[in-house]
C-alpha cells in the first residue's frame, strides 16, 4: 500500500525532464513541446489564450480539427494546412469577429512544424 502511494510522485518527478514544468499545462513532448516554447517566446501568447478565452486573437485550444468561421462567410476546417497558413500568412484569411492585426513573422519550416504540432496537441483540450 505504502509503496504504491509513494511511487506516484516519484514517477511524476521522473517524467519532468530537465525543464521547469508548469502545473496547469498539458504534458507535451517532442515537436509539440518545442512549439509551446516558441509560442511563448514569439509573443503569440500576448494575443492568444490557450485557456478558452478570446483576447485580441481567438483562443487556440480546441481549434485544431474543429471548424472556423471566416470573415468572408465561409467555414473551413482547422486542419494542418489551415494552421500552417494561419501562422505563416496571417493576412490570407481572417477569423470572423476579429481584426486582421496578427503580425506576419518569418519562421523556419521546422519552427512552423513545431507550432502546428503544439496547436494540434492542444486542439482537443479545453484548457
Ligand atoms: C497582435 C496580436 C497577435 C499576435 C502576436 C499573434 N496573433 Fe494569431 N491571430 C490574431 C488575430 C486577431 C487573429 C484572428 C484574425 C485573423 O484570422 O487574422 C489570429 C489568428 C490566428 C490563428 C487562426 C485562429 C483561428 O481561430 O482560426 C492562428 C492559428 C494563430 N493566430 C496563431 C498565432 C501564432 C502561432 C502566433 C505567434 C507566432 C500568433 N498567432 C501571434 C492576433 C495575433
Amino acid at each position: 500500500m505504502l509503496a504504491v502511494a509513494a511511487a506516484a510522485p516519484a514517477l511524476l518527478a521522473a517524467c519532468g525532464g530537465s525543464g521547469e514544468s508548469s502545473a496547469d499545462a498539458p504534458k507535451l513532448t517532442g515537436a509539440a513541446a518545442e512549439g509551446q516554447r516558441l509560442f511563448r517566446s514569439s509573443g503569440c501568447a500576448a494575443c492568444h489564450s490557450v485557456q478558452g478565452e478570446d483576447g485580441v486573437g481567438p483562443a487556440l485550444n480546441g481549434l485544431a480539427g474543429g471548424s472556423v468561421e471566416l470573415e468572408d462567410g465561409t467555414t473551413v476546417t482547422a486542419d494542418d494546412a489551415y494552421l500552417r497558413e494561419a501562422i505563416t500568412r496571417p493576412d490570407a484569411e481572417t477569423v470572423k469577429g476579429f481584426r486582421p492585426v496578427m503580425p506576419r513573422r518569418e519562421f523556419a519550416p521546422d519552427e512552423v512544424d513545431a507550432l502546428v504540432a503544439y496547436l494540434q496537441a492542444i486542439g482537443s483540450t479545453k484548457g
